[in-house]
């Protein structure tokens, strides 16, 4: 069992994984030693400060051990992938790893034989909507029926909010002018929309202030995230298209002015670029459970961590 992408993990799978983070979060000395000595490697291609740290620490509450390997220091970038991903599957037991793109990490999961997580590919971030689910459970206190919308660009968050949300009964509502080419998944979103629990809010021919203000009237939670995906923040060959993108999302921009008003939890993945996607102040909001969102995530990998262990 893998977690490249929640597609082939039941309800149930995450019903339970929510349940058992919410009991590691409560409980943690009770899983001091639950993993009794397992090896996770972590494998990043990307930057990261949460996904890498609630790995790393995770596997140690559990009473494991991590090893963290930078691609750019390994011999992975002059071989054979398939070949390099045997090897590390002979000295771990569980991989997270960090691509740029999704289809290596199905290559890399094929050749493996230890399972694989992925800790944020261009077209999916998995454990974070996991973790996400967490968070929501707790501060709502149930899932089924909870009403989301993503205000943004349609990203790999945005995929895995609407995979997860499709499995437990969350309706999520997308509000996003861009989407990036990696992240386009028909499938993912018509199998969503047959449920009735995805739709796009058009926001091309009305006006974009009061589109946003009826569809956050009616959302328990307003999520956002990034406009630019971290590997092309500094990309010079991006430059361009970061500034386009930046000056046509500024009207999606979630402000106090905008969720004036309005009852709404406020989350975001982290990390936030304040001023643009989100501003400083509604970070920092009363509404705000992103920091606890945050924190969720080392509980929420251990029990990733956990399950996908027992199956081994
Ligand atoms: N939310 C998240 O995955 O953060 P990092 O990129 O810092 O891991
Ligand atoms: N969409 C963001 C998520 C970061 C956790 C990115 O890929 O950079």
């Amino acid at each position: 069992m893998h977690l490249i992408t929640l597609d082939p993990w039941s309800e149930k799978d995450i019903l339970e994984t929510v349940e058992d983070s919410l009991n590691i979060k409560k409980y943690p000395e009770k899983y001091r030693h639950a993993v009794g000595g397992k090896s996770l490697c972590l494998l990043f291609q990307k930057t990261s400060t949460r996904t890498r740290c609630a790995g790393e620490i995770g596997i140690t509450h559990l009473g494991g051990h991590a090893h963290y390997l930078d691609w750019r220091t390994t011999n992975f970038a002059l071989a054979d992938l398939s070949d390099e991903m045997r090897v590390l599957s002979a000295y771990v037991d569980i991989i997270l790893a960090r691509f740029l793109k999704h289809a290596d990490l199905v290559e890399a999961a094929a050749a493996a034989t230890v399972p694989i997580i992925n800790g944020c590919c261009d077209k999916y971030h998995p454990t974070q909507a996991l973790g996400d689910l967490m968070t929501i459970q707790e501060h709502l206190g149930r899932l089924e029926g909870v009403k989301l919308c993503f205000i943004g660009v349609h990203n790999n968050v945005c995929n895995s909010l609407i995979a997860a949300g499709m499995k437990v009964g969350i309706e999520v509502t997308v509000v996003a002018p861009e989407v990036n080419p990696a992240a386009v998944d028909k499938a993912l979103w018509n199998a969503a929309a047959r449920k009735g629990l995805y739709k796009v809010l058009d926001t091309g021919s009305i006006n974009v202030g009061s589109a946003l203000e009826s569809v956050i009237a009616e959302s328990d939670i307003v999520y956002t995230d990034t406009w630019v995906d971290m590997e092309f923040f500094t990309d010079p060959a991006f430059a361009e298209e970061r500034e386009r993108r930046l000056k046509k999302m500024m009207p999606y921009q979630l402000n106090t002015e905008l969720l004036n008003g309005h009852e709404c939890k406020i989350m975001h993945c982290l990390p936030a670029h304040h001023g643009y996607e989100i501003s400083g102040e509604l970070v920092n909001d009363e509404r705000s459970i992103i920091f606890e969102q945050s924190e969720n995530r080392l509980h929420s990998m251990k029990a990733i961590l956990l399950r996908l262990l027992a199956h081994a």
